[in-house]
């Protein structure tokens, strides 16, 4: 469009709004005079007023800020937030990328399975799209979407995950000679992105790597699955107790470490460090013991 146009278009818009001027404000005039009001559009300049006009002009337009990927835990009920700017009368809906499927449509639900809906006050910009009981299945991309000429859209993923699981190796009881190394490996699995930090304590302390006691390190290694090695060497009485993994993102869990003191339990065959937790071979005989006994 070129100056003479625009000034028409201008022109129009204002007789328009004089004439509408009950029900319209004179942005929105503005904005609908500019076929829609995407994208920068062409033009400007000079004055106070257009500097508005300008910014409402811009039309809608996402705040990709606050309308990120989420990751969700199974069961629980999962919220994916679009926040957009200069919205106007526009719809916002959802759509999920898979099937290219309607969700909602500005607060109603448009899919048979209600548990999506779209949640909106309308003092806020946020378009919530609420998603109850999400299961790994419905990890994905969705869109929400404003009914602009054409409509404009922004993506977000959402990964549904099982809730992190901590475990330690040999939990809830861990026997150990004393003089040996104690050797206590916490594993946490699930976890969305890897524990920023995983903490140790014993007897509800605060291990402190720098004791006089000394000997004591550990060992953390990131990933999928991510592992702590808390190791204690020269294992004395004082080192019985309970041994806590805390990581930063996922629960805490617990075991009972006991230094035996020339004790010699039944169980305890040989090697420094005894988990009498699990003992596979015990499993493996008793399965032998039913085939035959069968
Ligand atoms: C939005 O308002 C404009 C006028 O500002 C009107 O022309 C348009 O029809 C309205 N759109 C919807 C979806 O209500
Ligand atoms: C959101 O997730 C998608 C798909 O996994 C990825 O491609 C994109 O980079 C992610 N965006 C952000 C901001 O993390
Ligand atoms: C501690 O035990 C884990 C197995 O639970 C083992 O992989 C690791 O090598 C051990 N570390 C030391 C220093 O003995």
């Amino acid at each position: 469009m070129g100056p003479e146009g625009q000034l028409l278009a201008t022109a129009l818009l204002m007789a328009l709004a004089v004439v509408m001027s009950d029900s319209l404000h004179a942005d929105e005039i503005y904005v609908s005079g500019r076929g829609g009001g995407e994208g920068s559009g062409g033009g400007g300049g000079g004055g106070d007023e257009e500097v508005d006009a300008a910014s409402a002009a811009r039309g809608p337009y996402f705040d990709a800020s606050a309308s990120k990927n989420v990751t969700a835990l199974v069961g629980k009920t999962a919220y994916l937030n679009c926040r957009i700017r200069n919205l106007g009368n526009r719809t916002v809906s959802w759509v999920r990328h898979r099937d290219i499927h309607l969700l909602t449509v500005g607060r109603y639900t448009y899919t048979s399975d209600q548990r999506f809906q779209s949640i909106h006050s309308p003092q806020t910009e946020d378009w919530m799209l609420q998603i109850r009981y999400p299961q790994h299945r419905d990890s994905g991309l969705y869109e929400c979407q404003v009914s602009t000429t054409p409509p404009i859209g922004h993506a977000m993923y959402l990964s549904v995950v099982v809730e992190p699981v901590t475990l330690i190796i040999g939990e809830p009881d861990m026997y150990i000679y004393k003089g040996s190394t104690i050797n206590l490996t916490c594993v946490v699995k699930h976890s969305p992105e890897p524990p920023p930090a995983i903490y140790w304590t014993h007897n509800s302390e605060e291990i402190n790597y720098d004791s006089p006691r000394g000997g004591v390190s550990v060992i953390t290694e990131k990933g999928d699955v991510t592992t702590s090695y808390l190791l204690i060497q020269r294992a004395n009485t004082p080192d019985s107790g309970k041994y806590s993994c805390n990581p930063s993102n996922a629960n805490v869990k617990s075991v009972v470490v006991h230094v035996l003191n020339g004790e010699h339990p039944a169980a305890m065959q040989h090697g420094g460090q005894l988990r009498l937790q699990n003992p596979a071979g015990l499993f493996l005989f008793s399965v032998v013991v039913v085939l035959l006994g069968s």
